[in-house]
């Protein structure tokens, strides 16, 4: 598969840029080929604008930025997103890349069905670092609302399916705790499923 890796973080030495890593060093030992879209490093711009309000009712005047980023999952089997839990939710360089490049009439041209997408059946994993313990993170129903918000009501509309949340509970914590977070994200580039599977 060719998988395509969307990393959120602005420090290359934190623990979000090292899961992309290591995970994108998994799936090339599976036989996959990579690309990463780097998005702090790119300069890509989260702001949604009149310009990507225009582009629903003209396409062919969708921003160049969205049109690349298109390319990039119109190119990909799999779509991996690397992003650090903040406020329970996306940061907003994600936020607004998920936005802008699943846009309406390309991703989706629907709200009633988040299994319906315009987009081939893509595999998707969320890879997700988090400060907080797990047993904080399902005690407090945070966990539950992730899935919901994301798995079951965002990115089905997208085209990824399957789709997985990987939250990377103690990101912030012991070595030996973020080495064994490192080496799941390369299991799990390594055993990423087929498309549609
Ligand atoms: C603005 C901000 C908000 C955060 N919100 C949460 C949160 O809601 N839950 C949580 O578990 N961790 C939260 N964190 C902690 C980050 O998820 C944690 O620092 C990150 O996963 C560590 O990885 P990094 O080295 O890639 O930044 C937050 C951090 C920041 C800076």
């Amino acid at each position: 598969m060719h998988i395509l890796t969307v990393l959120d973080h602005p420090d290359k030495s934190s623990f979000s840029a090292a899961a992309a890593r290591s995970f994108m060093a998994g799936a090339t030992a599976a036989g996959h080929s990579c690309e990463l879209a780097d998005l702090h490093a790119e300069g890509f711009d989260p702001r949604w604008s009149m310009a990507d309000i225009d582009a629903d009712a003209r396409p062919e005047t969708t921003p160049p930025d969205v049109l690349q980023e298109q390319a990039r999952v119109a190119r990909a089997d799999a779509v991996c997103l690397v992003f650090p839990l903040f406020w329970w939710g996306m940061p907003a360089m994600t936020k607004g890349w998920v936005d802008r490049v699943f846009s309406w009439g390309w991703a989706y041209d629907q709200l009633g069905d988040p299994d319906l997408s315009l987009q081939r059946p893509r595999s998707g994993v969320l890879l997700v670092p988090a400060g907080a313990r797990s047993d904080e993170i399902r005690a407090k129903g945070h966990l539950q609302a992730m899935e919901t918000t994301w798995i079951d009501g965002t990115f089905g509309y997208f085209g990824l399916s399957p789709r997985r949340l990987e939250l990377l509970c103690g990101a912030r914590g012991s070595a030996d705790r973020r080495a064994a977070l490192l080496a799941r994200c390369a299991q799990i580039g390594a055993t990423l499923p087929c498309p549609g599977a």
